[in-house]
C-alpha cells in the first residue's frame, strides 16, 4: 500500500507510520506541528523529548533500514494537501491531523474557533482531495467514542434501526457529546456520510476511546523513536495521566464521583484497528463504522488500579476527588458493542498489572522533566 497519515508527528500519528514503514508499505507523512507549538504556548510540554518529526525519520531509517517521506505543512491549506495527493496516489489516507483535546477546545473562543476551524477544513480537504484526485482512495478517519456521548441506551455500532408509526429506516447512531471538540468528530461523520452518499467515497470511521501507553514494537527499538507522552489536563488521557501523577507522588485528580465510564485501548491495538480497516477496506459509496476500544472502566477503576500498581512499586499514591470541571453525568448507563475490529482479525492487548508497571518504569525514567503544574490548569466548561 501506499499510505499517507495527516498527522504524522503525533502521539497515534508516529507509531503509524512506523508500523505500516516496518511492514514494508510505502509511507508519506505530513504534520505542522501544531501539538508540538500549542503545548508550548500552554507550557504543557510532553514528558518524554522526542526529536523533530524530520530526525526521527532519519533515526528511523537508520534504525530500521525502512524510509518514510515527510512533509510539514498545514492540510487547512488545499493547494498543499492537493500537491502530495497528485505527488504520490495514495491508496489510503489515515486522517489524525485534528486538535485532539476537549480541554482546549472549551479554553476561550479563539480555541474554540480554531478546533472548528481546523478540524471540519481538514476533513473538507481530504474529502476533496480524494474526489479529485483518485475516489478509490480509502479514507481512515479517526473519531471518538466521545461523539456518542452516555445515553441511557446501548451504544450500537455507527448506526441505529429506528422503528417509527409502523416504518423503519438505519440512521446514524444518535450522537449528544460534552465538548465543542467532540462536536467537531460528530460534524466531520456527518460531512463523511454525506460525501459518502453524494460521490460513493470509500470511508472507515473508527470511534475510537481513550487510549493508553507509549510502547509499541517498533518504538521499543530505541528510545528515541518513541510517541509524545502528554500527562497534563489538556492534551493527555486520563490514564497517561494518572500514572505520572502517582510517579510524582501528586493526588490522582479524580473529576467529580468517578463514575464516569468509557471504553479505552492501548496504543498497541490502535495500530493494529488501522492496519486492518487499511488492509480489509470500506466499499465504495460505504460509511463504515467502528467502535475501537478493548474494555470499559470507570475513572475510579482507573485510579484503583493506577494506586494498586503504584503502591507496590513503593510510590506513595494517594486519589484525591477533584470538582469536575466538565459537565458531564457521573452516574450512567454505559454498554458499548464493539464486534467489528475483532471480526477484522483485532487481538486485543488488555489492561493488566504488567502493562501498567511497564509504563511506570518508562515515565519513572522521565521523572524529573514532570511540570506538576501542568496536571490541573483550571479549565471549566462554564
Ligand atoms: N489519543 C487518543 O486517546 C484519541 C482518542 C480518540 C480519538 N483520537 C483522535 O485521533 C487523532 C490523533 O490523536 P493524537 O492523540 O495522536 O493527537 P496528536 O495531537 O498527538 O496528533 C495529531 C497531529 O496532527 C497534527 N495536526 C493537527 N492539525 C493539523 C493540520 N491542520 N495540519 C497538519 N497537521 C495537523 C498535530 O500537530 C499532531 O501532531 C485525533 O484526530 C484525535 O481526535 C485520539
Amino acid at each position: 500500500m501506499k499510505i499517507l497519515i495527516l498527522g504524522a508527528d503525533g502521539y497515534l500519528g508516529w507509531p503509524t507510520c512506523m508500523y505500516f514503514s516496518s511492514r514494508k508499505h510505502k509511507v508519506i507523512g505530513i504534520d505542522n506541528y501544531f501539538r508540538r507549538t500549542a503545548s508550548m504556548e500552554l507550557d504543557c510540554e510532553a514528558l518524554i523529548p522526542a526529536p523533530n518529526l524530520l530526525q526521527r525519520v532519519k533515526l528511523w531509517k537508520d534504525t530500521s533500514g525502512n524510509k518514510m517521506n515527510i512533509h510539514i505543512g498545514d492540510i487547512t491549506d488545499y493547494a498543499f494537501l492537493l500537491s502530495i495527493f497528485k505527488e504520490y496516489n495514495p491508496d489510503v489516507v489515515v486522517h489524525y491531523a485534528e486538535q485532539p483535546s476537549a480541554p482546549y477546545s472549551m479554553i476561550n473562543r479563539e480555541k474554540a474557533a480554531f478546533t472548528l476551524q481546523n478540524n471540519l477544513m481538514t476533513t473538507l480537504n481530504v474529502i476533496y482531495a480524494v474526489k479529485e484526485t483518485n475516489p478509490e482512495c480509502h479514507i481512515i478517519k479517526l473519531g471518538t467514542m466521545g461523539e456518542y456521548g452516555t445515553p441511557n441506551i446501548d451504544i450500537e455500532e455507527g448506526w441505529l434501526e429506528i422503528e417509527h408509526k409502523g416504518r423503519k429506516d438505519k440512521f446514524l447512531f444518535p450522537r449528544q457529546t460534552g465538548s465543542l471538540y467532540h462536536t467537531t468528530k460528530i460534524q466531520d461523520t456527518d460531512m463523511l456520510w454525506f460525501y459518502v452518499r453524494t460521490w460513493g467515497l470509500r470511508v472507515t470511521d473508527l470511534m475510537q476511546g481513550p487510549v493508553y501507553g507509549l510502547s509499541t514494537d517498533e518504538s521499543d527499538m530505541d528510545s528515541r523513536l518513541m510517541p509524545h507522552f502528554h500527562y497534563d489536563e489538556i492534551f493527555g488521557t486520563v490514564l497517561n495521566r494518572f500514572i505520572v501523577q502517582a510517579v510524582a507522588e501528586y493526588p490522582l485528580t479524580v473529576y467529580g464521583k468517578g463514575n464516569q465510564t468509557r471504553g479505552f485501548l492501548n496504543l498497541k491495538d490502535t495500530m493494529q484497528c488501522v492496519y486492518l480497516s487499511a488492509e480489509q477496506p470500506a466499499e465504495h459509496k460505504q460509511l463504515r463504522i467502528f467502535n475501537q476500544l478493548t474494555e470499559a472502566f470507570s475513572v475510579n477503576q482507573l485510579a484503583e488500579k493506577v494506586k494498586k500498581i503504584g503502591d507496590k512499586l513503593g510510590y506513595n499514591v494517594a486519589v484525591n476527588s477533584v470538582k469536575n470541571p466538565r459537565i458531564e453525568k457521573e452516574d450512567h448507563y454505559y454498554n458499548i458493542h464493539y464486534t467489528g475490529l475483532l471480526e477484522l482479525g483485532l487481538q486485543p492487548h488488555f489492561l493488566t498489572d504488567d502493562v501498567l508497571e511497564e509504563i511506570f518504569k518508562v515515565v519513572d525514567k522521565y521523572k524529573d522533566r514532570i511540570n506538576r503544574s501542568a496536571f490541573l490548569k483550571g479549565i471549566k466548561w462554564t
